[in-house]
C-alpha cells in the first residue's frame, strides 16, 4: 500500500472482532517497522511486550473500568474542557469501551524506553527525548499495523495503571511506557467516529505564520 494510502487508512477502531488472531510474523513485521522510527540517542533503546494469551491480557486490564455512568461521562466532559461537539462524540464513544477494546483485542503491545530523569519534572525539553522518540515508535507500529490491514487503539496509563501493568509485565525498573497499544481487526459493525475537519490552508503557514 502507498505510504499516503496508509496515513489516510489508519483510524483509532475500538470495536475490534474478539475472535481474529494475528500470527507472530505479522507481529515482528509491525515492530520492526517500530524499530526503525528515529531516535534522540541513537540507541532506539525499546522493548515490545506484545501479549497475545488472554488470561495476560485479561490480567493486565483488571485495572480499567469496565463502563461509565452517563452522569460521570458528562462531569468527565466537563472536568476536561471538552467543549467541541465533535471532540465530545469521539469521547462519549471511547470512554465506555477502554476496557473492551483491549479485551476484544487480536494482541496487546506494551512499548517500553528507557528514562533516566524524573520525567515528571524535566529540566529542560531535551529531558523529554526519551518520551519523544518512542511515540515516534508508536506512530510507524500504528501505521504498519494499518498496512497489515489490522487496526489499532491505545490507552495512556491514568492512576496507578502504571504500576499495576509493571507488576503484571515484570520489566526492569528504568523502563517505563507511554501507552498501551492494542491490534485487532475491525469488526463489521465498528463504529465510525467523524474527524475533525480542518482548512490545510489555514494550518500551513509558508516562511512566516502571515
Ligand atoms: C497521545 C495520545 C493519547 C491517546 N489516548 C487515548 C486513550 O487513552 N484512549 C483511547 O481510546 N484513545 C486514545 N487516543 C486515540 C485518540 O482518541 C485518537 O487518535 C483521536 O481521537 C483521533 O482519531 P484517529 O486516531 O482515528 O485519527 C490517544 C491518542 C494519542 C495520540
Amino acid at each position: 500500500m502507498d505510504f499516503y494510502d496508509v496515513a489516510a487508512k489508519r483510524r483509532t477502531v475500538r470495536d475490534f472482532d474478539p475472535h481474529a488472531t494475528i500470527d507472530a510474523e505479522t507481529i515482528q513485521r509491525i515492530i520492526s517497522a517500530g524499530l526503525q522510527a528515529p531516535s534522540n540517542d541513537h540507541l532506539r533503546d525499546w522493548h515490545f511486550v506484545v501479549i497475545r494469551d488472554k488470561s495476560v491480557i485479561l490480567k493486565l486490564i483488571e485495572i480499567i473500568p469496565k463502563g461509565i455512568s452517563d452522569q460521570d461521562m458528562e462531569a468527565l466532559l466537563e472536568d476536561w474542557h471538552l467543549d467541541d461537539p465533535v471532540q465530545q462524540e469521539c469521547y462519549r464513544n471511547a470512554v465506555p469501551k477502554q476496557y473492551r477494546m483491549f479485551a476484544d483485542a487480536s494482541c496487546v503491545v506494551v512499548p517500553l524506553f528507557r528514562q533516566r530523569t524524573d520525567i515528571l519534572h524535566p529540566k529542560d525539553l531535551s529531558h523529554l527525548n526519551g518520551f519523544a522518540s518512542i511515540w515516534c515508535s508508536i506512530e510507524n507500529i500504528l501505521l504498519a499495523a494499518t498496512a497489515e490491514d489490522y487496526c489499532c487503539t491505545l490507552r495512556i496509563p491514568l492512576g496507578n495503571e502504571e504500576e499495576w501493568t509493571r507488576k503484571v509485565l515484570r520489566f526492569p525498573a528504568e523502563y517505563r511506557f507511554p501507552c498501551i497499544i492494542a491490534i485487532g481487526k475491525k469488526r463489521a459493525d465498528a463504529k465510525e467516529i467523524q474527524q475533525k475537519e480542518y482548512s490545510m490552508i489555514e494550518r500551513i503557514h509558508y516562511d512566516r505564520w502571515e
